[in-house]
């Protein structure tokens, strides 16, 4: 098979690239390791910059988006029993749209087969070949038992943190940098209404704790638990009794609570890698960088990329290679500012287990101060609205 741009793939990144890329006319294969099924199943974050929603308008892919997705204006910061807002609209004039990744990446799935693009899912033994020097590059893989090439221009490789994409290019040739946290976050979903019209970041001596939403009636909450925990360890009642200790007394009193849906710990992690191309083959998304999910950045990070490899890659085909040259400044960029908030946030927020008294008076002054000072609160809305491209 010969393509001009092979995705590695198919989550945000990869279905995002592609359809954009289809939209421009541009000709494209996905190859994915798991089943369709499984790429749904996963619960990722929600909130949704407006650079991200504008990539999924510019490839027709955001009607349901623009009915069920819901625009937030604002986010509460709590510290204690106190509860600040944190008004997007009037610091930046924008705002966040609340709407889940698996929403994003079923409505993507669905406008990729209603084009009639290729994706191949269940792609075993995927392997990246040729990109450093050799202008056609490669890649194979096994289904159903017989082995497949396909000849490209490009490589994508949008396959997340553990792909085979980053792992492929030569250990000489990237750099990386990365930071554990020493906790993890206990997320449920439940079909409940969410405890307050928006988003609430608390501030706890027991731990941080987040209420999130994907709709009226369907609540995500998440509390920090200590990196050695297991979901299995926690009850729903455990959870919920955590989660109302952490919030605000009124706050608390509102919760409706339910049986979980899905309930799981994700680790911290702050992760980038330089530079995030090698020859013909591109990082996208998490394949280049993970960063812990206090200020919602991954998905948007990820959009972000694509948004760049999408212009680089028209231009090439215009005759302009400058793009493709410039991809990896252009992100990374963007990529370490996002990375530095969301290493912030979560440095502004957590408990951590080797922080002295000095440390955690530190934390409640930074916090005290930034949310009542209007400087304060403009840094962190502009961050959390996304920086421009
Ligand atoms: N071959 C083919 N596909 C692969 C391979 C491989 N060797 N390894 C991984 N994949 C697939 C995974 O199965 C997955 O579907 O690549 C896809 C990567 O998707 P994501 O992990 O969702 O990464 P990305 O598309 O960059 O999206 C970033 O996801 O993790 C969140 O916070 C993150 O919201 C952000 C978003
Ligand atoms: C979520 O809804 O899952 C979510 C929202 C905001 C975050 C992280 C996760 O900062």
């Amino acid at each position: 098979m010969r393509t001009q741009v092979a995705i590695i793939g198919a989550g945000p990144a990869g279905l995002l690239l592609g359809q954009l890329l289809s939209t421009a006319g541009i000709d494209n294969v996905i190859v994915e390791q798991r089943s369709g099924d499984y790429v749904l199943g996963r619960i990722r974050a929600g909130v949704l910059e407006p650079i991200t929603v504008s990539l999924l308008e510019a490839c027709n892919a955001a009607g349901r988006l623009h009915r069920d997705g819901l625009p937030h204006d604002g986010f509460e910061l709590c510290a204690g029993d106190q509860r600040h807002r944190i008004d997007l609209q009037a610091l930046t004039g924008r705002h966040v749209t609340v709407y889940g990744q698996t929403e994003v990446t079923r409505d993507l799935m669905q406008a990729r087969a209603a084009a009639g693009r290729p994706s191949i899912y269940e792609a075993e033994e995927v392997t990246v070949l040729d990109f450093e020097s050799g202008s056609r590059p490669r890649v194979q893989y096994r289904k159903d038992g017989t082995l497949h090439e396909i000849e490209c221009d490009f490589i994508a490789g949008c396959d997340g943190y553990h792909g085979v994409c980053r792992a492929s290019i030569p250990a000489e040739r990237l750099q990386t940098f990365e930071r554990m946290y020493p906790f993890g976050w206990l997320g449920v979903l439940a079909d409940v209404p969410p405890v307050a019209h928006e988003l609430i970041y608390a501030r706890h001596p027991r731990g941080f704790a987040l209420c999130s939403q994907r709709s009226t009636t369907r609540s995500r909450y998440y509390v920090q638990v200590p990196s050695s925990d297991r979901a299995e360890q926690w009850s729903d009642e455990a959870f919920w009794a955590e989660l109302k200790r952490r919030l605000p007394a009124d706050t608390a009193a509102q919760l409706v609570t339910g049986p979980s849906i899905e309930k799981s710990i994700a680790p911290l992690r702050s992760f980038v890698a330089e530079p995030m191309r090698c020859g013909r083959l591109f990082l996208a998304g998490d394949a280049a960088h993970i960063v812990p999910p206090t200020g919602a950045k991954g998905l948007n990070l990820a959009a972000s990329d694509v948004g760049y490899l999408w212009q680089a890659l028209c231009d090439f085909y215009k005759g302009d290679g400058a793009g493709v040259e410039a991809y990896s400044a252009r992100c990374l960029q963007r990529v370490w500012k996002a990375e530095r908030f969301s290493w912030w946030m979560t440095g502004l927020l957590h408990q951590f287990p080797d922080h002295s008294p000095f440390e955690v008076r530190m934390q409640d002054a930074e916090l005290d101060y930034l949310l009542h000072s209007d400087a304060g609160r403009r840094v962190i809305a502009e961050n959390y609205v996304g920086l421009p491209a």
